[in-house]
C-alpha cells in the first residue's frame, strides 16, 4: 500500500497558466496512458475518476491537463481523467455531463471515488487531497477570483468529491439544469435530504486559481427548478439518464466522451427551455452562450 500521506507533497505549488502545446505536454507525462496513471512502486489507496464537463475551452484544457497530471501523480492515486461533452446543438448541462461521466468511467474501471471538476480551476496546494472521505467533500473552498472566500456555506460547486456509494445513494445530479447555475445547489439539497453532511478542506490548503473566461448566461429557470428539486430527486438523476455516445476516444492524456440526446429524450426538459419547444430549444443553443 502507498503511504497515507504521499511523501513528495510540498504544499504550495506554482500554477502555469501558459498553454503548452500538446506534444510538449504529452512528452512530460510519459507514464500516463489512456488518461490514466497509477503509482509504479506501491498500490494506490484510492481509485479516482476526475470528471470534467467541457465545451469550447481548448486553451483551458491544455493548461488544466498539464497542471493536473503532475498534481495527481504526486498524490499517488490510481486515477483517470474524463472530459465529457454534449453535442453543440444542445445547451450545456453540467449536472447531466457529470452523470454521463460517472457512468462511462464506471463502465471502464472500478473507480471508488469521483471528483467533479470544472476545467477552469487549478489547485494551488498539493496537500489538497483528491480522495473521498466518509462524507462528500467540497474542495474548491478558496478561489482567487473570489478573494479566497467561500461564496456561501452551502456551496458545493467548482470542485467536489463523492464516493461511488454516496453518488449512487443521492441518484447523482439532476439532468434538468441546462445553462449556468443551480445544479450544484440541487446536489447539495440531495445530500442534506439523505442526511449527509459536507466536509471541507482548510481554506489555506483548498486554494484555487480560476482561469479567466466570459461569464456564461444564467439559466432563468434555475430557482424554479431548485424549488421543485425534492419532488424529482428519486426519478431524475443517474437512474433516468438517457444519452447516446457519439464518440469515446481514449487519448493519451484523457478519455474524451461526446454524447447527444435524442429528440425524444429531450422532451421532459422542454418546459425548462427558454422557448418551451424542443425544436427551438435545439436551435436556441447557438444563442445560449454557455462557453
Ligand atoms: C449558483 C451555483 C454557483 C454559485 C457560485 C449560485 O447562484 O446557483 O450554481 O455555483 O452561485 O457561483
Amino acid at each position: 500500500m502507498c503511504p497515507l500521506i504521499p511523501p513528495e507533497l510540498v504544499g504550495d505549488i506554482p500554477v502555469n497558466k501558459y498553454p503548452l502545446n500538446w506534444t510538449v505536454i504529452e512528452s512530460r507525462y510519459k507514464t500516463v496512458v489512456n488518461g490514466s496513471h497509477r503509482p509504479e512502486k506501491c498500490t494506490a489507496r484510492h481509485k479516482v475518476a476526475l470528471l470534467i464537463p467541457y465545451r469550447n475551452r481548448a486553451r483551458h484544457l491544455r493548461i488544466f491537463l498539464n497542471h493536473m497530471h503532475a498534481f495527481l501523480i504526486k498524490q499517488q492515486l490510481d486515477y483517470g481523467i474524463y472530459i465529457v461533452e454534449i453535442d453543440e446543438d444542445i445547451p450545456f448541462n453540467r449536472g447531466f455531463l457529470f452523470n454521463v461521466g460517472f457512468k462511462e468511467a464506471s463502465s471502464d474501471y472500478s473507480y471508488d471515488c469521483f471528483i467533479f471538476h470544472d476545467v477552469d480551476l487549478l489547485p494551488q496546494n498539493d496537500h489538497n487531497l483528491y480522495n473521498c472521505p466518509d462524507q462528500p467533500r467540497h474542495l474548491s473552498v478558496a478561489i482567487d477570483k473570489f478573494m479566497y472566500k467561500l461564496a456561501y456555506s452551502t456551496n458545493f460547486g467548482g470542485v467536489s468529491a463523492m464516493t461511488k456509494e454516496q453518488f449512487t445513494t443521492v441518484n447523482g445530479f439532476s439532468n434538468f439544469f441546462f445553462g449556468w447555475g443551480g445544479e450544484d445547489d440541487d446536489l447539495y439539497n440531495r445530500l442534506v435530504y439523505h442526511k449527509m453532511t459536507i466536509s471541507r478542506t482548510m481554506s489555506d490548503v483548498a486554494r484555487y486559481t480560476m482561469l479567466s473566461h466570459k461569464q456564461a448566461t444564467r439559466n432563468p429557470q434555475r430557482i424554479k427548478l431548485l424549488r421543485s428539486g425534492k419532488q424529482r430527486m428519486q426519478t431524475d438523476g443517474i437512474n433516468s439518464l438517457e444519452y447516446k455516445v457519439l464518440q469515446k476516444i481514449h487519448r493519451k492524456l484523457y478519455v474524451h466522451v461526446t454524447v447527444t440526446l435524442e429528440e425524444s429524450a429531450l422532451r421532459p426538459f422542454k418546459k425548462f427551455s427558454l422557448s418551451g419547444n424542443t425544436t427551438i430549444f435545439r436551435r436556441s443553443a447557438a444563442n445560449f452562450d454557455l462557453s
